[in-house]
């Protein structure tokens, strides 16, 4: 038996092949077009490993698809690639527009062909499984019930508007033609291999580097974190025993403010490696806000709790502990990413 995964080579697609090989000899095929944010280096350790298939290829390359799926014949496609980071949608939605929309349109058609061949005795196994996000739901006030599976969809990024589309075309292919999905929305990841654009490896790998942290505004956004691999055990979960059709909100109880994100991770390098020059937050400075930047995010995860009874097994302490730990001990794969593009995004957004 086999899985297609797409975006395998980006931050929880990694984490998920990684995680997903740990524990099954199920052979899994990496499908990923190495964006900048897409590192092979990431699953350097499955080299030689039989088990392990990667192409280079993009999910709107349709031919490609074809080929790979009438090889390998996976019983299930879960799907990671995408355009991720809010701020460059800002710069540049095209590509959000061309990835995250066209690009899960293809796939989604290509696997409809796919599934539409499969024998009768097969075909009721096969999953396509859309891993997405909370921000589709849009922005919460401060006292608001936390996002549901049924809250309106009110995205407000390029981004999410993105995502949301590709959440609606995978829906659509379930109701028009039946095609077996699952959709997850989860909130915010954080844990080894998250490309230092984000707010916690940013955070980590300015502050060894002696270079300001800058905090978006007033500081004072929420966002509701979740460890990448109980992220990666969720989307297991949902694929091994997930409702067809249904969609599944993935939190991990733990909304936090910004600027105390920053705080802790400081705190964290304080203990773990002290700087001569003094406390990291000293670097903490408040830049310009992202436009349209939502308020706040936060996951109601009672239903995959409830029917499939997955909960995170990483507390906030716990899982940010690993993860400064891990950026301390792998240096060089935080020095490869930083290469001449990453310097050139730096200079872009935070000039
Ligand atoms: P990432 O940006 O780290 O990785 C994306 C991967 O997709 C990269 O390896 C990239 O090379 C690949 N890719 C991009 N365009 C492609 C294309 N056209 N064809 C094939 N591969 C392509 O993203 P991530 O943070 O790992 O997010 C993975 C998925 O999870 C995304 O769909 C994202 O929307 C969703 N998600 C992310 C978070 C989070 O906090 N990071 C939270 C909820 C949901
Ligand atoms: O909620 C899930 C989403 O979480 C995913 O769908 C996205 O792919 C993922 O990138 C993430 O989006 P965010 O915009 O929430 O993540 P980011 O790490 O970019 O920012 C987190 C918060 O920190 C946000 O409120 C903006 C703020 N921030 C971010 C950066 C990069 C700063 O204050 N300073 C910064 O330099």
């Amino acid at each position: 038996m086999t899985i297609l995964v797409t975006g395998g080579a980006g931050f929880i697609g990694s984490n998920f092949v990684l995680d997903w090989l740990a524990q099954s000899q199920e052979k899994v095929v990496t499908l990923d077009a190495l964006t900048y944010a897409g590192n092979r280096e990431n699953l350097a350790i499955l080299k030689g490993d039989e088990r392990h298939h990667f192409v280079h290829g993009d999910i709107g390359d349709r031919a490609l698809l074809d080929q790979l799926l009438a090889t390998h014949q996976p019983r299930a496609i879960l799907h990671f690639a995408a355009e991720s980071h809010v701020d460059r949608s800002i710069h540049g939605p095209g590509a959000f527009i061309k990835t995250n929309v066209e690009g899960t349109f293809t796939l989604l058609d290509a696997a409809r062909a796919y599934w539409s061949g499969l024998n009768e005795d097969i075909k009721g196994d096969f999953r396509f499984l859309h891993v997405s996000t909370d921000e589709v739901y849009g922005s919460l006030a401060p006292d608001a019930p936390a996002f549901t599976e049924t809250h309106p969809y009110e995205p407000n990024s390029p981004y999410s508007a993105s995502k949301a589309a590709s959440d609606h075309l995978v829906r659509a292919w379930h109701h028009t033609y039946g095609l077996p999905v699952l959709t997850t929305n989860c909130s915010n990841n954080y844990g080894p291999f998250h490309f230092p654009e984000k707010l916690i490896p940013l955070m980590i790998v300015n502050a060894l580097a002696g270079k300001p942290l800058p905090v978006y505004g007033d500081g004072q956004q929420i966002r509701d974190w979740l460890y990448v691999k109980d992220h990666c055990s969720a989307i297991r979960t949902v694929l091994a025993q997930g409702r067809l059709g249904e969609t599944y909100n993935v939190g991990g109880w733990n909304e936090k403010a910004n600027i105390d994100i920053v705080k802790t991770v400081c705190a964290l390098l304080d203990e773990l490696r002290p700087s001569s020059e003094g406390p990291y937050a000293r670097l903490i400075t408040y830049v310009k806000d992202r436009p349209g930047h939502d308020r706040r995010y936060a996951i109601d995860a009672r239903k995959i709790e409830r029917e499939l009874g997955w909960r995170p097994a990483e507390t906030f302490e716990t899982g940010i502990r690993k993860t400064v730990q891990w950026y301390l001990d792998h240096p060089d794969w935080v020095a490869r990413v930083q290469s001449g593009a990453y310097r050139d995004w730096m200079e872009k957004q935070y000039a």
